[in-house]
């Protein structure tokens, strides 16, 4: 079969509300899946992933906007007809059929032969890891086996699109980051083009061939992990996708598509965000905890780009090492990798601080 893109094209939902009167859940979004492409939706809670992911699905009809599937437009269409395979959050198993009727059920619909039911269901049953589960029933199943049957009954009809929500949010720590790679895994072996909903943004970064933020109904920012982690757009995303220091700066000088920013009683090279900013306009930098270098010895030379500091507190979790920093009446999260018992500097410790270039953010909203 075929694989197909999924294209959002403007697409608004409105709900009444009884003190707001009437509330945007989801505005104007924008979305292009590539075929075979792992698109997540990833944002806070209330800020519009599910209503965007049922309107994909056909469970909600936009107010505006057009949805297609590859070439065919599918707004009009129910959702039994768009050919989708969708992975619900608490499962939505039936409890009085069996694993095998389970995954059977979207084919019994469609009118398949017993004999293509029996090879079908056995093949993904194999597929998620299931086969010798056939006759158990849900209420038999652990958590995690409820959701690859779950998984099962989506991509056993060879579903066009699959969409999932939040499907690893009911198991324990443990089992989603395996359920996720399997997840992973299997949408690849299949190239079903996915649209993933999550509000948890190191599931998001594994899973994803890209990433769409959203926020108050809107998509603020889309690319891949990498470039959400390394280049927000905005402090929304810079403090959602990962941890970061936010610190106050003024632009000092610029130099073609680099400025110096003078902050924390020194100057920083950064990229230059905006081709409008001058000497002295205000802007906030973004670093990330584990682009500050620490350099011991503080009573070397200073150098412009060294910012002395002192360690206030810290915290040793094995194989890293969170640090407090206080910089300039600042105070600054770093983590550094742990290499070995020498190398670890002791609370009151005065440092030097040296930010990695290309790894400043300057925003300016
Ligand atoms: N049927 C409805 N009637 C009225 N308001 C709704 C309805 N469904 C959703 N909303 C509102 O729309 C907004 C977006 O809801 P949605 O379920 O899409 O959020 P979400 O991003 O999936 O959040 P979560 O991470 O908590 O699942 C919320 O403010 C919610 O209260
Ligand atoms: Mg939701």
């Amino acid at each position: 079969m075929e694989t197909i893109g999924v294209h959002v094209d403007g697409v608004s939902k409105r709900y009444a509300h009884r003190v707001k009167g009437e509330i945007y859940a989801a505005r104007d979004v924008r979305l292009d899946v590539r075929p075979g492409e792992f698109l997540t939706l990833l944002g806070p809670s209330g800020c519009g992933k599910t209503t965007t992911l049922r309107m994909i699905a056909g469970y909600e009809k936009p107010d505006a906007g057009r949805i297609r599937f590859g070439g065919q437009d599918v707004t009009d269409l129910p959702a039994n007809q768009r050919n989708i395979g969708f992975v619900f959050q608490n499962y939505a198993l039936f409890p009085h059929l069996s694993v095998f009727e389970n995954v059977a059920y979207g084919l019994r619909v469609r009118g398949q032969s017993d004999d293509v039911i029996a090879n079908s269901v056995g093949d993904v049953l194999t597929l998620v890891g299931l086969a010798g589960y056939e006759q158990q029933f849900s209420g038999q199943l652990s958590g995690g086996e409820q959701q690859r049957v779950a998984l099962a009954r989506a991509i056993v009809i060879r579903p066009r699109v699959l969409l999932f929500d939040e499907p690893l949010s009911n198991l324990d720590a443990k089992l989603r980051v395996q359920m996720r790679q399997e997840i992973r895994d299997l949408q690849r072996r299949l190239a079903i083009t996915t649209v993933y909903v999550t509000h948890d943004q190191e599931e998001a970064m594994a899973v994803s061939d890209r990433i769409a933020v959203m926020h108050q109904g809107s998509v603020v920012q889309e690319g891949t992990a990498e470039d959400l982690y390394h280049r927000p757009t905005s402090q929304f995303v810079a403090q959602f996708v990962g941890r970061m220091n936010l610190i106050a700066g003024r632009v000092a000088a610029i130099a073609g598509r680099t400025a110096d920013i003078a902050v924390l009683g020194a100057l920083i090279s950064a990229p230059l965000p905006r081709r409008d900013l001058a000497p002295g306009d205000p802007v906030q930098i973004i670093v990330r905890p584990e682009a500050i270098e620490v350099v011991r010895g503080g009573d070397e030379k200073t150098h412009s780009d060294l910012l002395p500091a002192t360690i206030v507190s810290r915290t040793f979790l094995g194989e890293k090492i969170e640090y407090s920093v206080r910089c300039a009446q600042e105070m600054l999260q770093i983590v550094r990798y742990n290499e070995g018992p020498g190398a670890l500097i002791p609370e009151g410790a005065t440092v030097l601080l040296r930010f990695a270039a290309d790894a400043v953010t300057v925003l300016t909203d």
